[in-house]
């Protein structure tokens, strides 16, 4: 089991939008597993690959986010095709630790990529769930959860989390 650091939302590599994956190989694979180790120990619901300072197209989700079993799955290049409803609630990020807003997301997703196999895979998601796909996708843009808010409220959150930083530096 191999622990990576999680890159905090002040780092560049979370604001540059991650390269597509043309080649699955021993080095992305052993990446994903790390992921997977590095999201169930934080603990988190998922984790894009740019949060551990690899800026491309891969992302971690706990499928078995909400019950009582872990099941973690690897999608590389993910894409939202569909989406419907909408719901407001809680989120946090794992690069932004102790910050929640509430933010509007899609109540049910369909997602598709393909697995470390280079198989297409394809995925129909809801509320918690939907709500982590969206978020680590979001991540591969280059985008934060706080972005949806008002730039008071994100401000305001941003000045808490660096104020949070210092004290835990000193
Ligand atoms: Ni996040």
């Amino acid at each position: 089991m191999s622990l990576l650091t999680i890159y905090n939302c002040f780092d560049p590599v979370l604001r540059k939008k991650c390269s597509t994956i043309e080649n699955i190989d021993d080095d992305l694979v052993q990446l994903s597993e790390d992921m997977i180790d590095t999201m169930f120990h934080a603990p988190g619901a998922g984790l894009a690959a740019n949060q551990v300072g690899v800026s491309q197209k891969m992302i971690v989700v706990d499928l078995g986010l909400g019950t009582d079993n872990t099941k973690p799955t690897t999608i590389i290049n993910p894409i939202i095709t569909a989406s419907e409803g909408e719901v407001i609630a809680e989120e946090g990020c794992l690069s932004i630790p102790d910050v929640f807003a509430e933010v509007k997301r899609a109540q049910k997703i369909e997602v598709k990529g393909v697995d470390l196999q280079g198989k297409d895979i394809k995925l129909e998601v809801e509320d918690y769930l939907a709500r982590a796909f969206q978020h680590e996708l979001d991540h591969l843009e280059g985008i934060l959860f706080w972005d949806f808010l008002g730039k008071m409220k994100r401000d305001m959150l941003r000045r808490k989390f660096k104020k949070k930083l210092k004290e835990t530096a000193s």
